[in-house]
């Protein structure tokens, strides 16, 4: 009846009371508290590895895909586009091979002209036309040009032309000066009337001729003039002195 009391004095006393009196009279647990609150969430964890690749996709149903199309018309060609830039500009050529040697300066070399051609065809030349002198026997400096058979003048002055001509019959031969493909002027002119037999007519004239003036012989319709081996027919200038 005694131990009984005093169990029931130590539950009304509490903790302290069980502690220092309650010690000595045995073990009666208590009643269990009620549980606690829950904790709060933790933190997210890290991200785990890249997982492997999944297998390819595949249409669910084949028989709903249509056959592949032929390919269309090719379309219009554009339009032409702007005009490009200019290129650059190329690099310069190579160096040319040097030229002729040039005339030499002293007044001897320069002021020279002097000709003489000889006609090499027995055709008759035609009237009121330059007569051809194509042979030539000299031609110093290149004034007389064989294939008009015109002397051209370069070296302006007073020049001597003299003619030694063949004919077998009536020949007139005028001498003329003139400018490019002009008719020219008659200076003279020479005639022989004679029939059927071979002769030398002769002609000449002291002339001033200025740079680029021609002198040249020109039958009129009496043209018997010859030109073959043994009876040759030439046409000879020279410069007497030039034009101060
Ligand atoms: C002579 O003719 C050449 C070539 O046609 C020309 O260049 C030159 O100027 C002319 N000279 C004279 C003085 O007329």
């Amino acid at each position: 009846m005694q131990t009984v009391w005093v169990m029931l004095i130590c539950l009304a006393g509490g903790q302290l009371a069980s502690a220092t009196l309650c010690k000595n009279y045995g073990t009666i647990p208590g009643i269990p508290g009620s549980p606690g609150q829950p904790g709060s969430n933790g933190k997210d964890g890290k991200d785990g590895p890249k997982g492997d690749q999944g297998p390819p996709g595949r249409v669910e149903h084949e028989e709903d895909m249509g056959e592949k199309g032929d390919p269309g018309q090719p379309g219009y060609p554009g339009k032409i586009g702007p005009r490009g830039p200019p290129g650059s500009k190329g690099l310069p050529g190579p160096m040319g091979p040097p030229g002729p040697e040039g005339d030499s300066g002293d007044y001897q070399a320069t002021l020279k002209s002097a000709f003489s051609a000889a006609r090499s065809t027995s055709s008759y030349p035609r009237r009121e036309q330059p007569v051809r002198f194509d042979r030539i026997i000299t031609n110093e400096r290149r004034h007389y040009e064989n294939r008009y058979g015109r002397f051209v003048c370069q070296v302006p002055g007073i020049y001597y032309f003299t003619y030694h001509v063949t004919s077998r019959s009536n020949l007139c031969l005028s001498v003329k000066k003139g400018r490019g493909g002009s008719r020219g002027e008659k200076v003279v002119t020479f005639c022989d009337y004679v029939q059927n037999s071979y002769q030398v007519t002769t002609g000449g004239v002291v002339l001033k001729v200025a740079v680029n003036e021609s002198v040249w012989l020109e039958p009129t319709e009496k043209n018997s003039l010859m030109g073959l081996e043994g009876s040759d027919s030439i046409f000879s200038g020279f410069l007497i002195f030039p034009s101060a």
